[in-house]
């Protein structure tokens, strides 16, 4: 059985089905706010982290006939409603305008309060919105997880992983921002980044979620983690590239813009090294360029072949070749079931080399 996407996005549709009535007695704009949350949660999205966590759950002995996998795939799911509000508040943090090929969320209410002509700022409305339905997907996923039908004891050994992703994920989001508004430009700093706003919640935490449902010993949890740590952050790496070269229409998200907010990535950071000793001049491009929100699409593409020309592309896509392979040796050597190692292995490969 493979990554089970249908089957996570039908019981996040279950899910907020659970919650209509209550949120309808709320009343006011209540229902519609919530169906725009369910709409952004159902439309779009890999689903890459329930899918790791499941297979990981198969390939410590989790058998998908079971009376647990229902259970167990509910808990993954659970994951989606993190992605949700970690995508939701960083749209509003990096206020960037579009997300899976829509406006993002705060973007989407801003405009409903402009059309509508409510009175106050609608740009305000729209982030105050966006900051209580990403509230109400983080709450939400706990609920989810807590009524998974996992069990008591299970849920004993998922709590302090589910924990430590929360706070790292935010941890490391805090530490991004830091990095941008304090100018560390160093590649060690970026990859502290990623390895907090990224790698734990989007591979290592769920694989080990998964291991622990299925009551792995310690040494199969240690080699998921280890494993899931290096391609969580060539799956950053990948993300960094994609900021600035990727096709929005494909990936659904704009480019250039980590540029333009002066996003402190492994990229950049690489970049700016690699001028430093070769060309200063690309140097004092990059540095004034960074973080000038208007800055011009024929720059933005002046930039893009600066960083080639450098060799930043090639020495990030380098690292992302590495980290994959020692992730792929990890897991060769690791006690995972074969069949699900192969599909692990291909799940990896797909979140390095992806377009989107
Ligand atoms: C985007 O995550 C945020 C990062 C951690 C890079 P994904 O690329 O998994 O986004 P979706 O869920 O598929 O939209
Ligand atoms: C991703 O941050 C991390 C989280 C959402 C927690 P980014 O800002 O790098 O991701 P994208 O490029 O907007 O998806
Ligand atoms: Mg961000
Ligand atoms: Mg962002």
């Amino acid at each position: 059985m493979t990554a089970p996407v249908a089957l996570v996005e039908s019981a996040l549709a279950e899910f907020f089905h659970s919650r209509r009535d209550q949120v309808a007695r709320v009343g006011g704009g209540y229902r519609s706010a919530v169906a725009d949350l369910e709409a952004f949660v159902l439309r779009g999205g890999k689903r890459i982290r329930p899918s790791f966590g499941w297979m990981a759950w198969l390939g410590a002995g989790g058998d998908h006939r079971s009376p647990q996998a229902a259970s167990v795939l509910r808990a993954c799911a659970s994951l989606e409603l993190i992605q949700a509000c970690a995508l939701i508040h960083d749209d509003i943090i990096d206020a960037s305008l579009t997300r899976r090929g829509f406006p993002t969320v705060h973007v989407g209410f801003t405009e409903r309060h402009r059309a509508a002509g409510w009175s106050g700022s609608s740009e305000r409305f729209g982030e105050s919105a966006a900051i209580l339905l990403g509230d109400l997907a983080l709450c939400w996923a706990d609920d989810m997880l807590r009524e998974s039908g996992i069990g008591h004891e299970a849920m004993g050994r998922v709590s302090p992983v589910w924990s430590a992703m929360r706070t790292e994920v935010l941890g490391g989001q805090l530490l991004d921002i830091e990095a941008e508004a304090g100018l560390d430009e160093s590649v060690e700093a970026a990859m502290q980044v990623n390895r907090y706003k990224t790698a734990a919640y989007t591979v290592e935490r769920p694989l080990q979620l998964g291991a622990v449902l299925a009551g792995a010993p310690e040494s199969l949890v240690d080699a998921y983690r280890s494993f899931g740590t290096d391609i969580g952050l060539a799956f950053q790496l990948r993300d960094d590239l994609l900021g600035v070269f990727g096709d929005p229409a494909v990936t659904g998200k704009p480019s250039g813009d980590d540029i333009r907010e002066g996003k402190r990535t492994v990229l950049m950071a690489v970049a700016l090294q690699l001028a430093d000793r070769d060309r200063p001049d690309a140097g004092s491009l990059l540095r004034s360029s960074l973080g000038v929100v208007d800055l011009t699409e024929d720059t933005i593409e002046i930039i893009r072949t600066v960083l080639i020309e450098l060799g930043a592309v090639a020495d990030v896509e380098r690292r992302i070749s590495e980290l994959t392979n020692r992730a792929l040796d990890t897991l060769k050597t690791s006690a995972v079931e074969p069949h699900a190692a192969a599909q692990l292995r291909a799940m990896s490969i797909a979140a390095t080399q992806r377009t989107y």
